[in-house]
């Protein structure tokens, strides 16, 4: 009997996908179907996917072609599934031609005739409402902003906006559909949603013009400088029923959520010190350095706090931060922060560079993440028994902004669905920056 294999997502199943199987089958005598776990399609990236695993499942069994249905649930698994089920031949679409021929070591590879003009990304499109995003500020993140999007359906980048002409321009050179707009009122009123990627003391107007036009708001962080600011805003959008979502990206990686869940768990016992250090050396430092609010506390601030805000549920009893700084701008903080039963230190440095790693400590082992661990790929659990190490790989695809912007997206099409960040959070770390931004923080002159 010959065994043939082959996989796929098979999202929204169409006729291409049949004409597929039916081809696959036709190879041979018994036809094995690999269909991808959720996990596995968001760490390598492919984060548009619309129905769960158990439809996707449901949809190949049903059209009698596959004899086996199995789950693939991490990459490498081909090689392991060809050889556990004896496959003579693996085939894809031929839209995948030679990138499988290393299995040519373990079976035939055959790569058959792809259905031509239809795909699971064509029946996606037409199947919700493209929301049309726009950016308010080219410089920093815009640009890494508008490429994580290209692998996202459902959005469309439209338009962009910046006080300045020339940069705008030089920015939507090569972005076909992008238009540069002429001012920040018609971005808001041309977009359904924006991200507003901007100095932090413009977001409190921008935010409250945006909502004010119907946009929803993914806003760079610090999204807030004072708890006055950030009422204000968060009362806008609910009086019209919009987003307001503050873009930490680290928050979304898929390694990040699964340490945040193990802590929550008890996996190290009760929490009781976290250590977070961040930093940054920028090549344009002299640049840089000219603008207070990309200085440490402000640049880092809002992702240092994300463990420390997520871990510990509730208000910093006392914060003391010392700060080494020139001309209004800061290029090393120092904090220690003191929690009801708990404490916290973070380093941040912005033109000055420290060990970027995180500790969470508790009461029966820590959980240590390298360098650099706002955007994690590995972390470990450790414990008085040192040959007891526990070790976690993840992957992820691009610079890791896709995350975000799929997180974004959900909840602008979802309004029940809670956000990973919630409001509470957001405003104990604005409390933090308030503080800071009110100068309460002793200075070392750099
Ligand atoms: N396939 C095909 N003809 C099509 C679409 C897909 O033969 N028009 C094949 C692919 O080559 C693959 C299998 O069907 O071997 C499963 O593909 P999958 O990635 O699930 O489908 P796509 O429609 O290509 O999905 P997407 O648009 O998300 O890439």
């Amino acid at each position: 009997m010959k065994k043939v294999i082959t996989y796929g997502t098979y999202d929204l199943l169409h006729h291409g996908h049949i004409a597929l199987l039916k081809r696959a089958k036709a190879l041979g005598d018994y036809l094995i179907v690999g269909v991808t776990a959720d996990g596995f399609d968001k760490e390598r990236g492919k984060l548009n996917v619309s129905q769960s695993l158990a439809e996707r499942i449901e949809n190949v069994r049903q059209t009698g072609i596959a004899d086996q249905i199995i789950v693939e649930e991490y990459e490498g698994q081909k090689i392991s599934d060809i050889q556990k089920y004896g496959v003579d031949i693996f085939t894809v679409g031929s839209d995948w031609v030679g990138q499988f021929d290393y299995l040519s070591e373990y079976c035939q590879v055959v790569y058959l005739p792809r259905t031509r003009g239809i795909s699971s990304t064509v029946l996606r499109a037409s199947a919700k409402p493209c929301i049309k995003m726009g950016i308010l500020g080219v410089e920093g993140m815009a640009e890494r902003f508008y490429n994580a999007s290209k692998v996202i359906s459902g959005m469309e980048m439209a338009a962009v906006f910046d006080e300045d002409p020339q940069k705008l321009m030089k920015f939507c050179r090569g972005k076909g559909k992008m238009a540069p707009m002429e001012s920040e009122t018609q971005l808001f009123t041309e977009c359904d949603a924006v991200f507003i990627n901007s100095s932090p003391a413009l977001h409190h107007q921008q935010i409250l013009a945006a909502l004010d036009a119907g946009c929803h708001v993914i806003c760079n962080p610090p999204m807030f400088l004072s708890i006055k600011a950030a009422g204000e805003c968060y009362a806008k959008a609910d009086e019209k029923e919009l987003v307001l979502f503050e873009g930490i990206k680290t928050l979304y990686f898929p390694a990040f959520e699964h340490l945040l869940l193990l802590v929550k768990s008890g996996r190290i016992g009760t929490v009781k010190d976290i250590d977070v250090s961040c930093s940054q050396v920028p090549e344009d430092m002299d640049v840089v350095s000219k603008d207070k609010y990309k200085g440490s506390f402000y640049d880092w601030g809002p992702t240092a706090l994300l463990p420390i805000i997520k871990t510990y549920e509730t208000e910093c009893v006392d914060c003391q931060l010392i700060n080494f700084e020139t001309d209004d701008f800061s290029y090393f903080t120092r904090g220690l922060l003191r929690y009801p039963n708990a404490t916290a230190a973070v380093r941040l440095g912005k033109g000055m560079k420290v060990e970027g790693e995180l500790i969470i400590t508790g009461t029966k082992g820590y959980l240590y993440v390298p360098a650099p661990w706002w955007k994690p790929e590995y972390f470990e659990i450790r414990s008085e028994d040192l040959r007891n190490v526990k070790k976690y790989f993840y992957s992820y695809e691009g610079d890791g902004l896709r995350y975000m912007i799929y997180s974004f997206l959900h909840i602008v099409n979802d309004s029940e669905r809670v956000p990973l960040h919630t409001r509470a959070e957001v405003l104990r770390t604005t409390r933090l920056l308030e503080k800071f931004n009110e100068g309460q923080y002793t200075t070392l002159e750099m």
